[in-house]
């Protein structure tokens, strides 16, 4: 098998890459591991940065999220039996986030690649490389009987996940990681009960960070700090709900309502990057080159960023035999992804319990947080921020 592009991995990076390339006729082959029940029903991020929102709607593939998304335009800061609003809209010129879950945009996705004719594999795991520094790169794959394969293409866009194998593929000597792990968790929960409030509500509290979000008018979804090492049968629904209500019941005026929890899991947090995101034709896009704890809800954002990077460098060489930017694709990368490390790396330890904080450092805490929501030039630095850096110039276009 042949292609131009070989994409490993369906997620939100693989199929927002293959749907952009053949916007601009670039061909493309998807190979990923898991069933497409499985990608379409993993629960994970839900927050769009409006880059994010405008690149889907102009790609075409937005009509669903238009209809179905909740536009935010601020979210609560509350700590101290007191909220405060952070107003995106009014500290950034008019700019919002909206809520709309990552599995339906890789539906959105899947649907547009199946009825443009995209070849997309699923149960098809990617095994090995070969020759990713020369002009003829190859995928060695498995179809779901345990046959497998070879894809031969001009490029590989790793696009495999914080666990796949594309970063591995990359010599050790050429490769620098740059790491840290935190000493806690996200017990994450989704509920049938309408969300208690209409925007986010990001909850600093003695007993840990708790985060109010949803993913619909009837559906809610909710975090709360742990240690990363709990066993999720530790926490009954009873205990989960009470955890929430006294780390968000701060305020009087204010209830959380509770319902039938219908998931839940535990996330570990950690900060990463790999360096850099290129070697020779293989390409490293979003959570295989880098993870953010999720605090600043960036994961899936910085993802399409880097998407967005490498179509426009392919497109370069494809259309004007240019290869300078696919030169340049690790340092035009690297510059955000570290801009959006900084900010994800401070919304959480602004917000999050370290083990072992005395008084001094609950202090600094709530003193952090009242700067950030009296301070108008603290507030506008976490809105722009939230709502997405501008593209750089280089990586603006698609
Ligand atoms: P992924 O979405 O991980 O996609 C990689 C794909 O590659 C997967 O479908 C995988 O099955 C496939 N694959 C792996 N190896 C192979 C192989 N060898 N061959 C073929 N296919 C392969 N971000 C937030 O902002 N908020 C959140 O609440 C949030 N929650 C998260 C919860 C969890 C459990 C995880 C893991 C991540 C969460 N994230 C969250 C981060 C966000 O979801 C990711 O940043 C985003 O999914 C990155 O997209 P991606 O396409 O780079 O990788
Ligand atoms: C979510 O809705 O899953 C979510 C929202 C905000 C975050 C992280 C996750 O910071």
């Amino acid at each position: 098998m042949r292609t131009q592009v070989g994409i490993i991995g369906a997620g939100p990076a693989g199929l927002t890459l293959s749907h952009l390339l053949h916007l601009q006729g670039i061909d493309s082959v998807v190979l990923e591991s898991r069933t497409q029940e499985y990608v379409e029903q993993r629960v994970r991020a839900g927050v769009l940065e409006q880059g994010t929102v405008d690149l889907l709607k102009e790609s075409g593939v937005g009509a669903r999220l238009e209809r179905e998304g909740l536009i935010h335009e601020g979210i609560e800061l509350r700590f101290n039996r007191a909220g405060h609003r952070i107003n995106f809209a009014e500290l950034t010129g008019g700019k919002s986030i909206t809520i709309y879950a990552q599995h339906e945009v890789l539906k959105d996705l899947t649907a547009a690649r199946r009825a443009a004719g995209g070849q997309l594999y699923y149960q098809a795991e990617a095994v090995s490389l070969h020759d990713a520094d020369t002009p003829q790169p190859k995928i060695n794959f498995r179809h779901p009987g345990g046959k497998t394969e070879i894809l031969e293409c001009d490029f590989i866009a790793g696009c495999d996940g914080f666990h796949g194998i594309c970063r591995d593929a990359i010599p050790s000597q050429a490769l620098r990681i740059h790491e840290r792990v935190y000493p806690f968790g996200w017990l994450g929960i989704l509920a049938e009960v309408a969300p208690s409030a209409e925007e986010l509500i990001y909850t600093y509290h003695e007993r840990g960070f708790a985060l109010l979000s949803m993913r619909s008018p009837q559906i809610s979804r909710l975090y709360l700090q742990c240690d990363p090492e709990e066993d999720i049968a530790n926490w009954s629904d009873d205990r989960i709900w009470t955890e929430l209500r006294t780390r968000f019941a701060t305020r009087d005026d204010w209830s959380l309502a509770d319902g039938p929890i219908v998931q839940k899991g535990i996330t570990p947090m950690r900060s990463f990057v790999a360096e850099p995101m290129r070697h020779g034709n293989l390409f490293l896009l979003g959570d295989a080159a880098h993870i953010v704890p999720p605090t600043g809800a960036k994961g899936l954002n910085l993802a399409i960023a880097d998407v967005r990077v490498l179509t426009r460098a392919l497109i370069d060489f494809y259309k004007h035999k240019k290869r300078d930017r696919l030169d340049r694709y690790s340092d035009t990368c690297l510059r955000r992804v570290w801009k959006v490390q900084r900010f994800s790396w401070w919304m959480t330890s602004m917000l999050h319990c370290f083990p072992n904080e005395d008084t001094f450092a609950h202090n600094l805490h709530l003193a952090e947080l009242d700067y950030v929501t009296s301070s108008r030039a603290a507030s506008q630095s976490l809105a722009e921020n939230y709502v997405g850096l501008p593209m750089e110039e280089d990586e603006a276009k698609r």
